[in-house]
């Protein structure tokens, strides 16, 4: 693993779109794996910029979401894939049709989880993942566990990340309690894999991810594992390391 120092969330979050318009400038068509949360908001920012103004192109950019709430429709300004259209596809040119979010509302989720595996095995399988994690150490919505789930898959929330995601809803009784979440193998198989962490409440997960024993109660801890993986951490993320 490669671990980034930087600053403050500024320096993170540019050198993280840095490396996503490097991993673009190299393959246009690359399959880029996607996440949500407060973390990556900054650098969907500067890579909108960097479209606008240094010519990033996403034209032939594939894209597949990490995860998604059961229960919110794509116009719930709390789903994933309202935040995702609103916070970034709406301002770059990606292609709709190459853009991958699991539904929210999916009539059967057996058979969604698959369909959106298939689709990722399809696309030739995610170039870059972009990771956060939560303060309980998950990586999308793989909680921690006492068995690592392979693949895309429905979880039942915990209550440190339903209150931990609260600070969205007007009320935690409004944040649903069960999501799909794509599974650690298919991350695992993601060719690189960027985890960004900012925040003091980040800093004894992040310890544990990169220090502790690789454990599913740590869900992130399964990194160590993989040969490409660069941590960009600023300073409060990066308290105990
Ligand atoms: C959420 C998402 C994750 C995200 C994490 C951290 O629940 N499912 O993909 O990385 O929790 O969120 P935040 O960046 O807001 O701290």
């Amino acid at each position: 693993m490669r671990i980034v120092f930087t600053k403050d969330y500024e320096e993170m979050s540019l050198h993280a779109a840095k490396i996503v318009a490097g991993q673009l400038y190299l393959k246009p068509n690359s399959v880029l794996g996607l996440a949500t949360g407060s973390t990556p908001l900054a650098m969907y920012r500067e890579l909108i910029r960097m479209n606008r103004e240094n010519g990033l192109d996403f034209s032939e950019t594939v894209t597949f979401n990490l995860d998604e709430y059961i229960g919110l429709g794509q116009e719930d300004e709390n789903s994933y894939y309202y935040y995702m259209y609103h916070n970034f596809f709406n301002h770059i040119n990606i292609r709709q049709s190459n853009i991958h979010i699991p539904s929210g509302l999916p009539e059967n989720v057996e058979e969604e989880c698959q369909k959106y595996d298939d689709l990722i095995a399809q696309s030739g399988g995610i170039d870059l993942q972009i990771l956060g994690i939560g303060q309980n150490g998950h990586i999308g919505f793989n909680e921690p566990d006492i068995k690592f789930e392979a693949t895309t898959h429905m979880v039942k929330l915990d209550d440190d990340t339903i209150k931990a995601n609260a600070r969205f809803f007007a009320t935690v009784e409004e944040v649903p309690i069960h999501a799909l979440s794509m599974g650690i193998k298919t991350i695992m198989h993601a060719r690189k894999i960027l985890l960004l962490a900012n925040g003091a409440a980040k800093a004894e997960a992040l310890f544990r991810t990169l220090y502790g024993g690789i454990t599913p109660e740590t869900p992130a801890s399964i990194l160590q594992l993989h040969q490409d993986v660069t941590v960009i951490v600023e300073e409060e993320a990066a308290r105990l390391l």
